[in-house]
């Protein structure tokens, strides 16, 4: 079966041309996903050829992307890929995380060692080779920093223009940096993420710009990839959770899609158990599926949170997520500001680090340990979307004791590490660092 779009709602499911420029089924409006057909090949030759390709100097080999490029077959042919070689990040064991986590082991597959810092490219370089596909000549995403840095980057290297949206005076400023370094037309609105979104589909389609928000459905393509990586590292040994942030749902999306389809194609035998963790001043999603009427999310109309990357109160992708959530048997929970910050020093300790909504896996493991959910006996794969270097005045504040949540509540620095000045004086250094 060729590659088509299909609307997600299942009373609908109309299809449409992959070529089409669609962000929703124009039929009933609901959220729209790319589907194939089984592929030719047996799962255990994909395997191999899988596994053969890392050894590979070809530049779509060497991308842990189009690396599974059976697995994502949206594009007829692949001249059009532009690859920074994203994908290819570790799986890092996890000793001290797993033991404040509550658990015997944990090991975190870690997005932000992508060439801009997060998982954010494993979606826009099949974003960018649709968009350069359909002919299209300006890109644009809405973003809380990590979008924009990653579709700047993969646009300019593609030769189109990227646009960006960001919601003035609430992004990391290593994100916002890298985006102006990309050379993205960079439009800061005083609006919060949710209302910049409904504003940019606007000019898009009066503009002619493509989108590549994570409603498109080549970026959830790319994304499904993390699972296969994932897998791949371990042998094709299943987790019994993997454990992400959520913010806009398209992750949480991606993750449900590409493990669902593994193991309807035989390359796994079961889906692990996804545990979702939002922030407590953005958590949409954390409501929608703890109420008993799960028909309709309420969207948080002044979401805040320290982690910006996942400051999202009306997530696009909910529907998707929810179907994800509930057909492998997962979870959302939810944690405080404090929390967060204490769990992100934590992965920092084990000499790996992330971004404050990474920090989230971690803090949401704990309490789910806590309440019996996630055992300590369990297998769990836990995702760090970005870099540590993303947001680096949070780790500095958070070091120095002038942390506050969005309320002004001062953070406590649990595990502060604040640096130390001295006069230029040999023995009082001495004296401090001890013998
Ligand atoms: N972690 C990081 C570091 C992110 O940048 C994002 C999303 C998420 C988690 C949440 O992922 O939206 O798929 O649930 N950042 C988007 C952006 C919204 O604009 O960069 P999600």
């Amino acid at each position: 079966m060729p590659a088509e779009l299909a609307c997600f709602e299942e009373r609908c499911r109309a299809r449409f041309p992959i070529t089409d420029v669609l962000y929703n089924c124009p039929r009933c409006g609901g959220l729209l996903e790319a589907v194939y057909g089984k592929p030719a090949q047996a799962s255990d030759q994909l395997k191999k050829l899988w596994r053969e390709r890392r050894a590979s100097n070809a530049p779509l080999d060497q991308s842990g992307v189009w690396r599974y490029r059976e697995f994502i077959p949206f594009l007829d042919d692949y001249a059009g890929v532009v690859t920074l070689r994203e994908g290819c990040t570790p799986l890092l064991p996890a000793p001290k995380a797993a033991a404040y986590g509550g658990l015997g082991s944990l090991s975190f597959k870690h997005q932000g060692f992508n060439p801009t810092g997060s998982f954010k490219d494993n979606g826009m370089t099949c974003g960018a080779a649709q968009a350069v596909r359909l002919g299209m000549k300006r890109v644009a995403c809405v973003s809380t920093g990590n979008t924009s840095a990653s579709m700047a980057a993969y646009a300019s290297a593609a030769g189109l223009q990227p646009i960006i949206f960001i919601p003035h005076g609430n992004i990391a400023f290593g994100k916002l940096a890298q985006a102006l370094e990309y050379g993205a037309k960079t439009v800061q609105v005083e609006a919060n993420f949710d209302q910049i979104l409904a504003l940019v589909r606007r000019l898009a389609e009066r503009l002619g710009i493509y989108l590549l928000n994570s409603i498109n459905p080549f970026r959830i393509e790319g994304q499904k990839t993390i699972m296969a990586e994932m897998l791949d590292q371990r042998d094709w040994q299943v987790p019994d959770w993997v454990v992400l942030p959520g913010g806009n749902l398209g992750n949480t999306s991606a993750f449900g899609k590409g493990l669902r389809e593994l193991k309807e194609w035989g390359f796994i035998d079961r889906l692990p158990r996804l545990a979702v963790i939002q922030a407590e001043g953005a958590a949409p999603f954390y409501d929608l599926v703890h109420s008993p009427d799960r028909s309709r999310l309420h969207p948080v109309a002044h979401p805040e949170t320290l982690a910006t990357a996942i400051k999202i109160g009306d997530p696009v992708s909910w529907p998707k997520a929810l179907y994800e959530v509930c057909t492998s048997g997962g979870v959302v929970e939810k944690v405080s500001e404090q929390e967060i910050a204490d769990a992100k020093s934590i992965i920092g300790l084990c000499g790996i680090g992330c971004e404050p909504a990474s920090g989230a896996t971690l803090a949401g493991i704990r309490k789910l340990t806590r309440a019996g959910i996630i055992k300590k006996d369990s297998d769990v794969v836990a995702v760090l979307t970005g870099n540590v270097l993303k947001d680096p005045n949070y780790i500095h504040d958070y070091h120095t004791g002038r942390l506050q949540d969005p309320c002004g509540r001062r953070i406590v620095a649990n595990f502060g590490n604040p640096p130390v000045v001295f006069p230029n004086d040999g023995d009082a250094i001495a004296e401090f660092i001890g013998s």
